[in-house]
């Protein structure tokens, strides 16, 4: 394993009342040498301060950071041999481009031809070759995260940190400077831990995501393992839309969990770590993409339509069925897959991609 958290913890105490914050809480993660990782949670679940914790800015409290071998966790930031691109870009106004993407090789005493040659690569990287004389004044807000870029790949750091790094910028450009991300990433191999909020921009971009709430680590997997098999419910709302309708377990079979709902027998997929009592309660995952509305008379469920949104390229409906509201979307619907407010419909549910989940 190139980085490791082991049991890593970050406790604050508040100067005012002296109320203990921990914002990281026995955090263990293996990185693999060149994977894009990143950190995904709601709002104050400790990804920044996680990131701190990996570049030098925070010291734990608790645990070990260890990078290629070696525990960094009482290095300062300089030591450490990493990069970190910031959301308010933190480039220097007063500096023209070449001379902020130059600014930490100046400093490693690192000048002349070789100072040029590895400015000039950093350019060419972020497609930023033609305004190295600008003043960052003189430059977009994409433009000025590609220096905040160019600036941390000059210095060829072992690990790339990123926290929120395209919050700033509007949805398209940030949905384009993403694909740059990952495509400079996979060019050089280079180890990246990646923060942001937003679920799609990590599913998007990492070979593996990190759920984290309250300070903890809920899950890590691939975007299709989080998705398809959220280990709890916790994650399984987080990531996109969920529904979870009560089941009842009614056996084990060699394909799945067979589980009972509203009159019907399905056999579905389940969390793995849960061993789901015959007899016991659980809840299904549905996602909304997973019910299909059918006629009334097909289907194994029926339900009624509560709300419906036409969106051209998909429709959204509210349900209810099986005694719950649940939300149900359908893409690329023709006429024929339209029902209106209050119509009694059949409802198909896509076996293969339900889950079945902790109660
Ligand atoms: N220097 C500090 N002193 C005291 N508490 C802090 C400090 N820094 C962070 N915290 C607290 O630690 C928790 C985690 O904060 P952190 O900034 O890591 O969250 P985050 O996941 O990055 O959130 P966001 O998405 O809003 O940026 C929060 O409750 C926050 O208030
Ligand atoms: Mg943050």
């Amino acid at each position: 394993m190139y980085l490791r958290l082991e049991n890593l913890s970050k406790i604050f105490t508040s100067r005012d009342g002296g109320r203990e914050v921990r914002a990281v809480d026995g955090v263990n993660l293996a990185i693999e040498r060149g994977d894009f990782v990143t950190l995904l949670g709601p709002s104050g679940c400790g990804k920044t301060t996680t990131l701190r914790l990996i570049a030098g800015f925070e010291f734990p409290s608790q645990g070990r950071i260890v990078l290629d071998g070696r525990d960094i966790a009482d290095e300062p930031p300089n030591k450490r041999d990493m990069a970190m691109v910031f959301q308010s870009y933190a480039i220097f106004p007063h500096l023209s481009v070449f001379e902020n993407i130059a600014y930490g090789l100046k400093i490693k005493k690192i000048g002349g031809a070789q100072l040029r040659k590895q400015v000039g690569q950093a350019l060419e990287m972020t497609e930023l070759t033609g305004l190295e004389n600008r003043q960052p004044n003189q430059l977009s807000g994409g433009q000025q995260q590609r220096v905040a870029l160019a600036r941390c790949l000059v210095m060829q750091p072992k690990v790339l940190l990123f926290d929120e790094p395209l919050s700033n910028l509007d949805a398209k450009l940030r949905v384009q400077m993403r694909s740059e991300i990952r495509r400079i990433q996979q060019d050089l191999g280079i180890t990246s831990v990646y923060v942001t909020h937003d679920q799609d921009e990590a599913m998007a971009l990492s070979d593996k995501i990190v759920v984290m709430s309250g300070g903890r680590i809920q899950q890590v997997g691939s975007a299709v393992e989080i998705y398809r098999r959220p280990a709890n419910r916790f994650v399984a709302d987080f990531i996109g839309r969920a529904n979870f309708l009560p089941v009842s377990v009614r056996g084990r079979e060699a394909n799945g969990w067979r589980v009972g709902l509203a009159g019907i027998e399905l056999v579905v997929d389940g969390a793995p770590a849960a061993n789901f009592a015959v007899g016991s309660q659980a809840l299904l995952l549905v996602r909304p993409e997973s019910m299909r509305l059918r006629q009334q008379g097909e289907g194994r469920l029926t339900g009624r339509v509560e709300r419906t949104a036409y969106l051209g390229s998909l429709a959204e409906y509210d349900v209810e069925m099986a005694g719950q509201r649940v939300a149900a979307v359908r893409y690329d619907p023709g006429e024929s897959d339209l029902y209106p407010v209050g119509a009694q419909v059949g409802v198909e549910l896509i076996e293969e991609n339900l889950y079945l989940i902790p109660a």
